[in-house]
C-alpha cells in the first residue's frame, strides 16, 4: 500500500534510496518546523506591535544571553547532524564495492549506450542483475550529459574525455526510467533509456541472447531494430516528414542536393559514409549535427540499416 511518504518520492529500488530518503525527510522536517516557528512568530509580532495610538516605549534591553545561546546552539547542532549524516551517505554513494559488475555508459546526442564486460553494446536499455552492485563508468562522446535514475537515487554527469563513476545495487525487479538531466540540445528531453532489473540467472541469459541475436538476423529486421534502439528515430522519420535530419522514406537511389552545392545519389556507399563520417556530405537544408556511429555499429548492423532504408521505398 502506498503511504504519504511513498507519494512524495519516486519508487525506491536500490540499497542507497532509503538512506537518501531518510536524510531528505529529516532536512524537510527541520525546515518545516522552523518555517512554522518563524512564520507564526512573525505574524504574532506584526499583530502585537502594529501601529497604535498609544505605543509603550520599548525597554532599554538590547540583548538576552540565554536566548542568543539557544538560537545559536540548536541550529548549529542540527546543521552538524545534517552535514555528518549527509557526508556519510555521500561516501556510501561514491565508493563502489569491490565486487561490482562494471558497465560502461556512454551519452551522446541524443541517446545512451551501455557496454558490457563481454563487449556487447546495448543501446537504450541498461539490463542489470538484482541484488548485485553495479558500477557504471560514464562518459560522453560530445557535450555534457547527465545520467539520472530516480528510482535508484543516483545522478552523475557524463563528460567528454573522462570517466565519472556512479554505482547502485538494485533491490527490486522491474523497469525504471533513466533520464538525461543536463540540457544537451534539441532532443535533450527525448534522451531517455530504461533500466531493467532481472534476477541474476535471467540477466546472464539476457546477455547471452542479446550478444548473439545480432548475428545472422534478417537484414531489414535488424536495420529496423537499430533504427529504434540506436535512436535514429529521434532525427530521421520513416514517413517522409522532415525532422532534425532528412527522412529515410523514398530516398534510396534518389539524387539529393548537398550543402556545398553538389549532389549525390543515395546508395550503399553514401549511407555507409553518412553513418561513419556524418559531416562529410550534408544534405542541403540540414545542419551537420549527426554524431558518428564509428565503433558503435558492427559491419552487419550497418548493412542492416542500408537494407532497412532500401525497404522504405514506395513501390
Ligand atoms: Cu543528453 Cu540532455
Amino acid at each position: 500500500m502506498k503511504t504519504f511518504i511513498d507519494w512524495l518520492m519516486p519508487e525506491s529500488a536500490s540499497t542507497i534510496s532509503p538512506q537518501v530518503d531518510a536524510i531528505t525527510y529529516f532536512i524537510f522536517a527541520v525546515s518545516l518546523l522552523f518555517f512554522f516557528i518563524i512564520v507564526v512568530g512573525m505574524i504574532h509580532f506584526v499583530i502585537k506591535y502594529r501601529r497604535q495610538e498609544k505605543l509603550e516605549k520599548t525597554s532599554g534591553v538590547d540583548h538576552n544571553t540565554a536566548l542568543e545561546i539557544v538560537w545559536t546552539a540548536i541550529p548549529t547542532v542540527l546543521l552538524v547532524v545534517m552535514f555528518v549524516w549527509g557526508f556519510r551517505v555521500y561516501l556510501d554513494m561514491s565508493i563502489a564495492p569491490k565486487d561490482s559488475l562494471e558497465i560502461k555508459v556512454t551519452g551522446q546526442k541524443w541517446f545512451w549506450t551501455f557496454t558490457y564486460p563481454n563487449g556487447y553494446v546495448s543501446p537504450g536499455e541498461l539490463v542489470v542483475p538484482l541484488n548485485q552492485p553495479v558500477k557504471t563508468l560514464i562518459s560522453s562522446k560530445d557535450v555534457i550529459h547527465s545520467m539520472f535514475v530516480p528510482a535508484f537515487r543516483i545522478k552523475m554527469d557524463a563528460l567528454p574525455n573522462r570517466y565519472t563513476v556512479a554505482w547502485f545495487e538494485a533491490t527490486k525487479e522491474g523497469t525504471f526510467p533513466l533520464y538525461c538531466t543536463e540540457y544537451c540540445g534539441t532532443s535533450h528531453s527525448k534522451m531517455l533509456a530504461t533500466v531493467k532489473v532481472l534476477p541474476y540467472d535471467q540477466y546472464l541469459k539476457w546477455l547471452d541472447d542479446a550478444s548473439s541475436s545480432m548475428d545472422g538476423a534478417d537484414p531489414v529486421a535488424l536495420g529496423e531494430k537499430i533504427y529504434a534502439r540506436n535512436a535514429c528515430n529521434t532525427c530521421h522519420s520513416i514517413d517522409g516528414s522532415s525532422m532534425i535530419g532528412p527522412s529515410w522514406r523514398n530516398i534510396w537511389s534518389s539524387s539529393q542536393n548537398l550543402s556545398d552545392g553538389s549532389s549525390v545519389v543515395v546508395d550503399e556507399n553514401y549511407i555507409r559514409e553518412s553513418i561513419l563520417y556524418p559531416q562529410k556530405k550534408i544534405r542541403a537544408g540540414y545542419q551537420g549535427v549527426m554524431p558518428s556511429y564509428q565503433g558503435l555499429l558492427k559491419e552487419n548492423e550497418i548493412e542492416g540499416v542500408i537494407a532497412y532504408i532500401k525497404s522504405l521505398e514506395d513501390k
